[in-house]
């Protein structure tokens, strides 16, 4: 029998024995008496350096952070939209400690606490940003180029900056629950959504998809906007407060994704994005009306543009000249003044809009031979090598529909009316694809979901009529 006092001595015993390999089998049971301590030791370490590592990051974010709260309240706007508008957007790390809720980047989550913002954003342009007809393009080139990615990420640096991240730093991780669900359950059209994000390795939730609140809101996990009084009394409510800056009301905030640089291709001298500097030299700039003046109005998120028709109509004026009847030919004049949009009207080459004068029948249906048209917009081939008309507007110039044709007979009522098409530039694009033999099928679902989109886009902006006999 061992004296207790030996106790430890006989374990030191026991430890020097397994080195020696000597009455191994005994020793065993000292075995844990070793490997607790290295594995406490291992641990420690571990968490040490992952620790040390984590910290790294978080101050490496913290500083940028810092910058640009810093940059956030300086005068000169400029050089803080320069960084903030970076892309691919560094999301950085949520802070841990924050509720599920507030550490989502998707807009849903905002919805909880900004219910208006998400309901007006939901519906414009800016959660379509990456519909069928944008995914189907990006999709193609993967299918078709080797080096898609460069390619790919430059589209995404203005469709959905969020997604660039996830691409560049390989964080998709693969099909999510409501992604697999959509697989086995959705329409057609749904699944080729997720096969084809699927592919581009963009995830379709997490707020990544589309120009969310996120893209334009957060960087490293802070929230920016604009400083609104009403919000900076309330204080820290939610996600850490946010940190506000003059440049959200801005024109300068919109130019990363409207306005291509200088140096890009152009058509007889001509940018085919150039809404900022449309604007800057405008009088708008001038009087301090901003973009956010008129598509941001009382901090609505809905972004209305040449799809709202109301929001159209008060920015335009419209006239339709006494009608004469004149030795049997009917005349007037129809007018569109661009009395109200701070750029050209439309600034873009994919609206169309369409004025129309024409007899119509007491049936009420408009005599063919009989319709004048007159196209406002820049209309360009789908190669965009070749210019056919550019008829837009500048602020304050005028369109006129000069009419003066024989009256018809049978004709009733002379009518006036105006169409506006959206997407014209990408119907006539999207239906040339469509007739691309062997088209890959998944291809051919997007582009025919897309087109139809587009096709449904077109509306009726106004109308006249008046009885001529
Ligand atoms: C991160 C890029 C990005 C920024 C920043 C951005 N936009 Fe956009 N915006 C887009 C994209 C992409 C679309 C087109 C979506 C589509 O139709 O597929 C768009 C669409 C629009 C439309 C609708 C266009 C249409 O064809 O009907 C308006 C209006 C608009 N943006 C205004 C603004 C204003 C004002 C700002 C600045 C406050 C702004 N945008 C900032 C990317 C951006
Ligand atoms: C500088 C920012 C910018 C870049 C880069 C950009 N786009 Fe766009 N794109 C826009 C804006 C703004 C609109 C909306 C205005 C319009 O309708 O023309 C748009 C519209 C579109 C549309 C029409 C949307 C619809 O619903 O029919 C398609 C398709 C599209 N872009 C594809 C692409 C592809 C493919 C690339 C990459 C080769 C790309 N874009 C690069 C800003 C950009
Ligand atoms: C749990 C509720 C909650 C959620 C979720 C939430 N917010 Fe907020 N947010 C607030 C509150 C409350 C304020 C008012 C300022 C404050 O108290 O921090 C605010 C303020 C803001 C502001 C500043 C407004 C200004 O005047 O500049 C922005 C921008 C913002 N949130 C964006 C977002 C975005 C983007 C998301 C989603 C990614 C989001 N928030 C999610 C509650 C929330
Ligand atoms: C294209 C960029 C863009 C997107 C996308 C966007 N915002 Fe904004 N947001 C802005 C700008 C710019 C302002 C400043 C508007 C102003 O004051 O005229 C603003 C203002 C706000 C405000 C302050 C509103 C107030 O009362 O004045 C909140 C809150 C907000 N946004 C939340 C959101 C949420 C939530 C989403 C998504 C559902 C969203 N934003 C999407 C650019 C954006
Ligand atoms: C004085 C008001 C006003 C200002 C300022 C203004 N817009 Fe617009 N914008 C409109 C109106 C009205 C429309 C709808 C008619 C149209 O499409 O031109 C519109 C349409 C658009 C469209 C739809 C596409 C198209 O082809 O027309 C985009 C994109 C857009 N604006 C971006 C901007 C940007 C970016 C700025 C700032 C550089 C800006 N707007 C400044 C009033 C304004």
């Amino acid at each position: 029998m061992k004296h207790k006092k030996y106790k430890s001595l006989h374990v030191l015993q026991g430890i020097f024995d397994i080195f020696r390999f000597k009455r191994l089998k005994n020793s065993l049971l000292y075995l844990p008496i070793i490997l607790i301590p290295l594995l406490f030791a291992s641990v420690i370490f571990l968490t040490v350096y992952v620790y040390a590592k984590v910290n790294a990051s978080n101050q490496n974010a913290d500083k940028k952070y810092l910058y640009l709260k810093k940059l956030a309240a300086h005068k000169n706007t400029h050089k803080f939209l320069n960084i903030y508008w970076k892309t691919p957007v560094d999301e950085g790390k949520p802070p841990y400690k924050w509720p599920e809720i507030q550490k989502s980047l998707s807009p849903s989550s905002c919805m909880a606490c900004h219910y208006d913002q998400y309901e007006e954003w939901k519906n414009s342009r800016m959660a379509h940003s990456m519909d069928a007809g944008v995914v189907a393009q990006l999709l193609l080139k993967k299918m078709t180029s080797k080096h898609w990615k460069p390619w790919v990420m430059s589209c995404l640096s203005c469709h959905s900056p969020l997604a660039e991240y996830y691409i560049k730093h390989n964080k998709y991780k693969g099909l999510d629950k409501k992604e697999k669900y959509i697989l086995k359950n959705g329409t057609k059209e749904k699944k080729a959504m997720v096969i084809a994000l699927n592919a581009l390795k963009i995830p379709m939730n997490k707020g990544a998809l589309s120009v969310s609140c996120a893209t334009c809101h957060v960087r490293y996990y802070r929230r920016f906007g604009p400083d609104i009084k009403k919000y900076m009394k309330q204080g820290k409510v939610a996600h850490g407060g946010f940190v506000p800056s003059k440049a959200f009301t801005k024109s300068y905030f919109c130019i990363k994704c409207h306005q291509l640089p200088s140096d890009n291709r152009r058509l007889k001298g001509k940018l085919f994005e150039n809404t900022y500097y449309e604007w800057k030299n405008s009088i708008y700039a001038k009087k301090g009306i901003s973009c956010e003046t008129c598509h941001t109005p009382n901090g609505s998120m809905a972004f209305k543009s040449i799809y709202n028709k109301n929001f159209v109509l008060k920015a335009v004026t419209i006239r339709l000249k006494k009608v004469n009847i004149n030795s049997a030919n009917v005349q007037t004049i129809l007018s569109l003044t661009n009395s109200g949009v701070g750029h050209d009207f439309p600034t873009y080459t994919t609206p169309k809009v369409i004025l129309n004068v024409g007899q119509e029948n007491i049936k009420g249906k408009v005599i063919k031979k009989s319709v004048k048209s007159y196209i406002i917009g820049w209309s360009v081939s789908l190669n965009l090598k070749k210019q056919y008309f550019d008829t837009r507007l500048k602020p304050f110039q005028t369109a006129k529909l000069i009419y003066d044709r024989p009256l018809v007979e049978g004709a009733q009522y002379l009518k006036a009316w105006i169409y506006v098409e959206p997407e014209s530039h990408y119907i006539r694009f999207f239906k040339a694809f469509l007739k691309i033999k062997r088209l890959p099928k998944i291809i051919k679902i997007l582009l025919s979901e897309a087109l139809k989109q587009d096709l449904d886009s077109k509306y009726l902006l106004w109308e006249k009529r008046i009885k001529i006999n």
